[in-house]
């Protein structure tokens, strides 16, 4: 018998969230805050149970090294932050201080700023300044999608053997099977691009809007 996937109507995905460990007082705060003060960005947000898959992924994995590109006002970075090992420490790459200076001001009430670096500028020419040797754990990619191969190309020779790469949005709102703006082409065109990739084996975990998870090959 073959498996079929299961509908998440929305009664089904509320009693999902209400038997995930919710989101404590400060990821709370910030959620409603970028509901309330960038209503209009505020879908950009990775889902709360995305953010709670993050931290526990990055804790399970025992990651020192991660990079973030893509950071809005925070969610995933304090999430992927408050996973990190002892010591351990998150680059984040974003293009805008307005959405950043939310994701600074919840980074410091959570305790974990000094966990983190925020570097500003287009992240395809700023990936450049890391070191160029596999020496990343763990990956997370949720900015500007037209930009999504040219950030895999320049995150996967970094990732060591056996780190991850997590790409945000992989299904689209569903729109991978009827590709029609230049977004929906741009996540088509990459999902066939990295599942011809020799170097990582990868499954798309159907979270949120879909999240591909690649682990870099020996
Ligand atoms: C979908 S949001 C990220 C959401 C975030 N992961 C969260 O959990 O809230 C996309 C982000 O990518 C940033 N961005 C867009 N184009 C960029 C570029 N060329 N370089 C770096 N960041 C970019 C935007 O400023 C925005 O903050």
């Amino acid at each position: 018998m073959s498996f079929r996937p299961l509908p998440l109507t929305p009664e089904l995905h509320a009693y999902l969230l209400d038997h995930c460990t919710p989101p404590d007082e400060v990821t709370a705060e910030l959620i409603a805050e970028t509901r309330s003060a960038l209503p209009d960005n505020a879908r950009m947000q990775v889902a709360p149970e995305e953010a709670a898959f993050l931290r526990i992924l990055t804790a399970v994995m025992g990651v020192r090294r991660a990079v973030e590109v893509g950071t809005f006002t925070g969610l995933s970075s304090l999430s992927i932050a408050r996973g990190l090992a002892d010591g351990g420490r998150l680059i984040c790459f974003d293009i805008s201080e307005e959405f950043t200076s939310v994701a600074r001001r919840y980074w410091k009430r959570a305790g974990i700023d000094d966990r983190i670096e925020l570097r500003i500028g287009p992240a395809a020419a700023r990936l450049g300044e890391l070191p160029a040797e596999p020496h990343l754990d763990l990956v997370f990619i949720d900015a500007d999608k037209e930009s999504y191969q040219t950030y895999w190309e320049a995150l996967v020779p970094r990732v060591r053997p056996g780190g991850v790469l997590l790409i945000d949005n992989t299904l689209w709102s569903g729109q991978v099977l009827n590709p029609q703006s230049v977004d929906d082409h741009a996540i088509t065109a990459f999902n066939d691009m990295v599942i011809a990739d020799k170097r990582v084996e990868l499954v798309i975990v159907p979270i949120a809007d879909g999240l591909t998870i690649a682990r870099r090959l020996p």
